[in-house]
């Protein structure tokens, strides 16, 4: 009889491997910086800010899905605003990122982490999508490709939100440092920094926009409704 041919498990992408399996790939540090505190510091404060800001574009019964993983407590405080009647669902492409959020989401029977890659479309539809964070750790083509793909996943008069990186204004006492930090640890971040997020890709043309900074413009969120 011919053995059933094992599913090929979705290959990392070479920029996550490359750059960062400091942070998202290595064991010891899933335990560090999955912290509230180390949140709290890399964000210079403002991941309460931040979360809940994202969070609040979201209703209580809606099917949501989380783009990637989060450090932190942003998944809970996003599946409790969904409550029971709403369902969650995370997507990763890196298994440990998936059985760390699966821990932290068991409690929520309502909650799913599976592994794929968002570059690749997606096979389900959802009432809205949140993003946070991700964007700038892409290449620009990955991050046309995810964009494009996680707006194919909204329904009609459903909502995406990104919260990310934006360009600091000129006097913002944390510029010279994230300059650092994005040359050093961001490679990608700069060039989201260059560009809209609402203009990125044609299928955008489908959605009415808002943007709002915060923090000096050093972030910012931005939400898009389908039509
Ligand atoms: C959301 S981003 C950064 C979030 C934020 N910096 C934090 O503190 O957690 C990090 C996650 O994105 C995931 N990721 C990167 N590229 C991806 C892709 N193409 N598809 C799915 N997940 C991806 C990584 O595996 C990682 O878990």
């Amino acid at each position: 009889m011919p053995r059933p041919v094992p599913a090929s498990p979705t290959p990392l992408p070479a920029y996550l491997r490359d750059t960062y399996t400091w942070a998202y790939l290595d064991r010891r540090s899933v335990r560090w910086l999955d912290q509230r505190v180390v949140v709290s510091a890399i964000l210079w404060g403002n991941a309460d800010r931040l979360m809940n800001a994202a969070v609040a574009e979201f209703r209580p019964g809606q099917r949501v899905l989380q783009a990637a993983a989060v450090y932190g407590d942003f998944s809970l405080r996003l599946v409790a605003r969904l409550g029971d009647a709403g369902q969650l669902t995370v997507v990763d492409v890196a298994p440990i990122q998936v059985a760390n959020t699966r821990r932290k989401l068991l409690r929520w029977p309502g909650a799913r982490v599976r592994v794929a890659d968002l570059a690749e479309p997606l096979a389900t539809t959802f009432e809205a999508v949140c993003c946070f964070f991700l964007l700038h750790e892409v290449p620009p083509h990955s991050r046309r490709c995810i964009v494009r793909n996680l707006l194919s996943a909204v329904e009609p008069g459903g909502r995406i939100v990104f919260v990310d990186y934006h360009r600091p204004r000129w006097w913002h006492p944390m510029r010279p440092v994230m300059a650092l930090v994005f040359r050093y640890l961001e490679p990608f971040a700069n060039s989201l920094l260059a560009e809209s997020i609402e203009t990125l890709v044609p299928e955008s043309a489908d959605f009415e926009w808002r943007r709002e900074t915060l923090f000096g413009g050093l972030y910012q969120k931005v939400v898009g409704v389908r039509r």
